[in-house]
């Protein structure tokens, strides 16, 4: 499997630890800054977790499509930030084995219509380029040539980390917290995951 815009891996550990037998994990760095660390603590979770992912420091689109197809793609965080989401999508298709599955996460526009916005540099952070409505999303796997994509599931703008409770909470205790998510996290954005067929 192939996970664009790995980071420091998170997502590549996960698939191995699930039984991916083969995984490659890929980012270029799009924000140096932020990435002053990524190579260590990529190196140090191998290590601690006797992995077998390998890493390349590699710009998706220059990845040669001659790299044996992939079964599976995650693409969780980056189509936003590409200035042409609809290429990389075609990349992800020429790099996927006819059948596979790509599972794509990202920001999403909210709205009915099939519809690719670009953002205007004031209007977001200066990595953010982009983002398209759910069916806007579909409508460009389907022009990139994959069979069919369906949105899994979505969140509402509102950070939903209920993961943290060992245990339901309370109609009270969720309230408090649905409040706090609102007044901390203003500007958090819809998003949206979606399975993609090849
Ligand atoms: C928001 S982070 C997402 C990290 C991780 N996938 C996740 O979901 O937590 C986006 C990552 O994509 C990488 N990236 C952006 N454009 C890329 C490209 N064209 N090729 C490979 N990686 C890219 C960035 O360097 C960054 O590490």
């Amino acid at each position: 499997m192939l996970d664009i815009g790995a980071w420091d891996g998170f997502f590549s550990f996960l698939a191995e630890g699930r039984h991916a037998t083969q995984v490659l994990a890929i980012d270029s760095f799009q924000n140096p800054e932020d990435h002053a660390d990524t190579p260590r603590t990529f190196a140090l979770a191998k290590e601690a977790l006797g992995s077998k992912v390998e890493y390349r420091h590699i710009d998706l689109m220059d990845l040669p499509v001659t790299t044996p197809p992939f079964d599976t793609v995650f693409f969780f965080g980056v189509y936003y930030h590409l200035k042409e989401p609809m290429a990389a999508l075609e990349k992800i298709r020429s790099l996927l084995r006819p059948g596979g599955k790509l599972f794509l996460e990202g920001m999403i526009r909210l709205g009915n219509q099939p519809e690719l916005h670009y953002f205007a540099p004031e209007e977001i952070e200066p990595t953010t380029c982009c983002a398209a409505t759910i069916s806007g999303l579909e409508r460009m796997c389907q022009l990139a040539g994959f069979r069919s994509a369906r949105m899994l599931s979505r969140t509402d703008g509102i950070k939903t980390r209920v993961w943290f409770y060992s245990t339901p909470p309370s109609r009270l205790q969720w309230g408090v917290v649905s409040l706090y998510r609102h007044l901390a996290f203003p500007s958090a954005r819809p998003r949206a995951f979606l399975e993609v067929l090849g």
